[in-house]
């Protein structure tokens, strides 16, 4: 694996991290890795191929066969077929969940992500980045939001992209989720060690981008 510098930023789903990854990235000229987009692939390529998203051991068989690529503005690939808006449905929200606490996926997925760490560096997204992935990462945040809050987001996303949606149902759904993501027995979500935390609940995105950038600043200027 490269020795370039990693960022990681982990989180519950609709904190905002994604977007603010992405802009931090870009800021700093860093590649970006959204690991989550990976096991929302593999959770569209099982249910396509017909495998129980119950059989890790198949699923992750079928995962290094899978081209999966990111070929830039957020987009996702999956053998050549851009599959950006399919893997970013309510059904596959809740599937990739289900395939994320498999702990043969997990495993497999492990040197895919290592892949991504290259000169000048990258920033990592997901739930696990700092803890298991990149433990070693130069700076490590977890960014939280109350549910209320990550679900009204949600459901403001879902109404400009001009789909139905009812606040009460997207709430329950991501209690449903946080609590699997929290207590899968692998990689459960919690902030890793030394994780810097932002409750983004009352800020806006580019406040926590400005926040993430201050923190950098600080620590390279102390000799970090
Ligand atoms: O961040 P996201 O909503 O796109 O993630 C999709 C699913 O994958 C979600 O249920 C959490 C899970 N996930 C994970 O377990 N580990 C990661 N590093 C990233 C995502």
């Amino acid at each position: 694996m490269s020795n370039a510098p990693v960022i990681t930023m982990d989180g519950p789903s609709a904190t905002g991290k994604g977007t603010i990854a992405s802009l931090v990235a870009k800021k700093i000229g860093y590649r970006l890795l959204d690991s989550g987009a990976l096991y929302r692939v593999l959770a569209l390529a099982a249910c396509e191929e017909g495998i129980d998203l119950e059989n890790g051991a198949a699923i992750a068989r079928m995962a290094p066969g899978l081209k999966i690529e990111f070929p830039g503005n957020g987009r996702v690939s999956l053998g050549g077929r851009d599959v950006s808006g399919e893997i970013r449905t309510g059904a596959i929200d809740e599937s990739a969940s289900r395939v994320a606490a498999l702990s043969e996926v997990r495993r497999v997925l492990l040197p895919v992500q290592h892949g991504f760490r290259s000169p000048p560096g990258l920033v990592a997204e997901g739930r696990d980045m700092g803890a298991v992935v990149f433990p070693g990462a130069k700076y490590k945040f977890f960014l939280t939001a109350s549910p209320e809050i990550r679900a009204s987001r949600r459901y403001r996303q879902l109404l400009d992209k001009g789909l139905d949606a009812r606040l009460p149902d997207l709430l329950r759904d991501l209690r449903a989720r946080d609590r699997r993501d929290e207590q899968r027995s692998i990689s459960p979500l919690r902030p890793a060690k030394r994780a810097i935390g932002i409750d983004t609940s009352q800020l806006t995105i580019a406040q926590v981008v400005d926040r993430i950038m201050q923190v950098m600043q600080g620590r390279c200027q102390g000799g970090g």
